[in-house]
Parts: structure tokens; C-alpha cells; sequence
């Protein structure tokens, strides 16, 4: 590969030349035994990994598909809309523009979703759908999963809608032990593959909810990517590229062995921690709620962000995010996602102090 600038974005992420020269095989066809075989092949391991006896779906969508796709699937009554960052925050004007009735469970940026507040909007027994972000990237928080799910558990008619875009696969999230409704994540982000695409995993009890639901519309109507998968195949035509690239992903993730993977991205994470501390910045997200694959880092020392930043790719060809939408030059962000390693995440670490000198 020419030389590039390689990305420590908390997504798109950097993609190994295997994966890219997986995502350009030759093309085979989607209605095809080939293709069937491809499929049949990765769901095993997607299952493993979303932790689920359920089906694992593939859509040729950006995260934004599965998560407009699973407000018009599943919303009835109203959404709860937990919004503690950019991401989460803007699921509440899509909810509405699905023509639902939503409301917000707000936090500000930086703090986490309290299970305590949740609990006191779900009693009120308006709701019949929460939308919840594990790991909100503009901010780098990691919300209380655990804690969440317990609390939903108490409300059985309740469908929790999880976006894992920024976590899935970098660490451990049970989908069925959690009982979470609807699981969906990325592929730019931990899974290091080529953006446009996503996976999802939707339970029995949202199954039955779409039954009931009128316009759930097409491409994303959970019923048909059901009935096709049941053939392994997708609704529509899918990026075919993308799941070859997932299948060598796939190869490279269970090579390493799941625990190995999740155990890298605490290590390469904690340098970056210890990186922040030792610089004298602090960090925008609060402590214990802290992301394990990037690190939102606050410019307390009120430094030119965008300067360093141009510096690092210009002279290191190294990119880094310079804080996201109005945190833009008030905080950086760090990514440790998907294929990074301590030797690769210490390099990017040396250039940001060489830069910073
Ligand atoms: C947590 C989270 N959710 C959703 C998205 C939206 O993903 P996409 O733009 O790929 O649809 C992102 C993108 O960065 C994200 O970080």
C-alpha cells in the first residue's frame, strides 16, 4: 500500500491491507450458494460475539440504518431517549422524525446515564421503548450497562434499543444475559472494516413487538431480514465487499481468542490514560464511566488543538479527532480501536508529545 495517513479517529479506524484485499475478491452473486455459504459461514462467530442464541443480521446501511430502522420496527407508545452526547442526543430528533412521540432522559456531555433517573421516568408507564447509547463516542463515556439492564429488567414490556457502535467487540456485552431487545454496532469502529455497513441482533420479545407495528416500511423491516436470514440471505442486494471483509475480520478476531482481544484494548487504553495524566491534560469524561476504546481527552491547557492536530499529520501522518461538533478545540479524541497494539498506540503517543514539545 502507498503511504497514507493512517487514522486514530474514534472511527473510521485504520483497515489492515488483509481486510482491504478481502474487500475487493472477486464479486459472486447474493441470491447464490456461494453467497449463502458466506453467510452460513461468519454467523456462528457473529453470534459468538453478540453473545446470542438470536439471529445476527447484516445491513448495508451506516449504525444510522439499524437505528432509525429499529425506532420504526419497534416504537409504539413513546420513546425514552437516554441522551448523554452528540450521538445519543440526535436519536431523539430521529425518533421524531420517524413521527414518534420521544423524550429526552438527559444528562450533560461528560456524565453518564443514571439507572436511579431512568427508573423514575419508565415508572411513569409512558414509555414502551428506550434508546440507549453503551458507549457515546463524542464524549467517551461508557454508560453503566449492567446497572441499566437491571433496571430495565423491573419493566417487561419495555424494549431496550442498545447502539454498541463505538464497544462491540472490544469487550464483553452479553446481549441475551442483559436482555437487551436490539443490538446493533458499525463496522468502521473496533471491527476496523470499511464504513457503510452494520450488524444486528434483535430478540424475540422486539420480534413480536414488529409484528404488531404498522409502517415498519422495507429495507429495514425486521420481519424480512427474519425471513431471509432464515435462507441466509438479505433482504436486498448487500455490499457483498463488506462481509468478505467481515469474514477475514472474523478470522483475525478468533485467531487472537476473544479474551486476548478484549485484554489488548484495556492495555492499549490505560497507555493512553496514563499518556493523559503524564501530559497534564485531564479527562472530559467522568471517572469510572470511561470508554475503553477511545479517550476524550479535555484541552485544560488550552492549547491549538487543530494546530497539533495538523502537526501530527503532517509530520507523523498520524490523525487525530479534534473534538466533536461543539467539544471541537475544547477537547481531542484518541482512538485505541480495532487492530491497535501497544507498540502502535505508544508510536502515536511519542508523536503527540513530539508535536506538543
Ligand atoms: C456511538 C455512535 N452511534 C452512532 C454513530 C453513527 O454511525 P454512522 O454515521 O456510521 O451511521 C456513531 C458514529 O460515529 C457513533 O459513534
Amino acid at each position: 500500500m502507498q503511504p497514507h495517513d493512517k487514522l486514530f479517529t474514534p472511527g473510521p479506524v485504520e483497515v489492515s491491507a488483509k481486510t482491504m484485499a478481502a474487500f475487493s475478491r472477486p464479486m459472486i452473486g447474493h441470491r447464490g450458494g456461494a453467497f449463502k455459504n458466506l453467510y452460513r459461514d461468519i454467523h456462528p462467530r457473529l453470534q459468538a460475539l453478540f453473545y446470542t442464541g438470536q439471529p445476527v443480521f447484516l445491513s448495508t446501511t451506516s449504525a444510522w440504518g439499524v437505528m432509525e430502522g429499529s425506532i420504526r420496527n419497534l416504537a409504539g407508545r413513546s420513546v425514552l431517549c437516554c441522551m448523554c452526547g452528540a450521538f445519543s442526543d440526535k436519536w431523539l430528533d430521529v425518533a421524531r422524525r420517524c413521527g414518534k412521540d420521544a423524550e429526552p432522559l438527559q444528562v450533560e456531555w461528560g456524565k453518564h446515564i443514571y439507572p436511579k433517573e431512568l427508573d423514575r421516568a419508565l415508572a411513569s408507564g409512558k414509555f414502551d421503548t428506550v434508546t440507549l447509547i453503551h458507549n457515546e463516542t463524542s464524549t467517551g463515556v461508557m454508560n453503566p450497562l449492567p446497572e441499566i439492564c437491571c433496571t430495565l429488567a423491573k419493566y417487561p414490556d419495555v424494549v431496550l434499543i442498545l447502539d454498541t457502535v463505538s464497544s462491540f467487540s472490544a469487550m464483553k456485552i452479553d446481549m441475551d444475559a442483559l436482555g437487551i431487545d436490539v443490538m446493533l454496532t458499525g463496522s468502521q469502529k473496533a471491527l476496523a472494516l470499511p464504513p457503510g455497513f452494520s450488524l444486528f441482533s434483535v430478540s424475540e420479545k422486539a420480534f413480536s413487538r414488529a409484528e404488531k407495528q404498522k409502517d415498519r416500511g422495507y429495507y429495514l423491516d425486521f420481519l424480512e431480514f427474519k425471513k431471509q436470514q432464515e435462507g441466509w440471505m438479505t433482504p436486498t442486494t448487500p455490499s457483498i465487499g463488506h462481509i468478505f471483509a467481515l469474514q477475514s475480520k472474523l478470522e483475525d478476531i478468533f485467531e487472537e481468542g476473544l479474551d486476548a482481544r478484549y485484554n489488548r484494548h484495556q492495555r492499549t487504553n490505560a497507555l493512553v490514560h496514563d499518556w493523559v495524566q503524564n501530559a497534564g491534560f485531564d479527562f472530559f469524561a467522568e471517572e469510572n464511566f470511561r470508554s475503553k476504546t477511545l479517550t476524550c481527552v479535555a484541552n485544560n491547557k488550552n492549547i491549538d488543538v487543530l494546530a497539533m492536530a495538523k502537526a501530527l499529520r503532517e509530520k507523523h501522518h498520524l490523525v487525530i479527532d479534534p473534538g466533536y461538533g461543539k467539544r471541537r478545540g475544547k477537547t481531542f479524541r484518541l482512538s485505541n480501536m480495532g487492530d491497535e497494539t501497544e507498540e502502535t498506540v505508544s508510536h502515536l503517543l511519542a508523536c503527540l508529545d513530539d508535536v506538543l514539545r
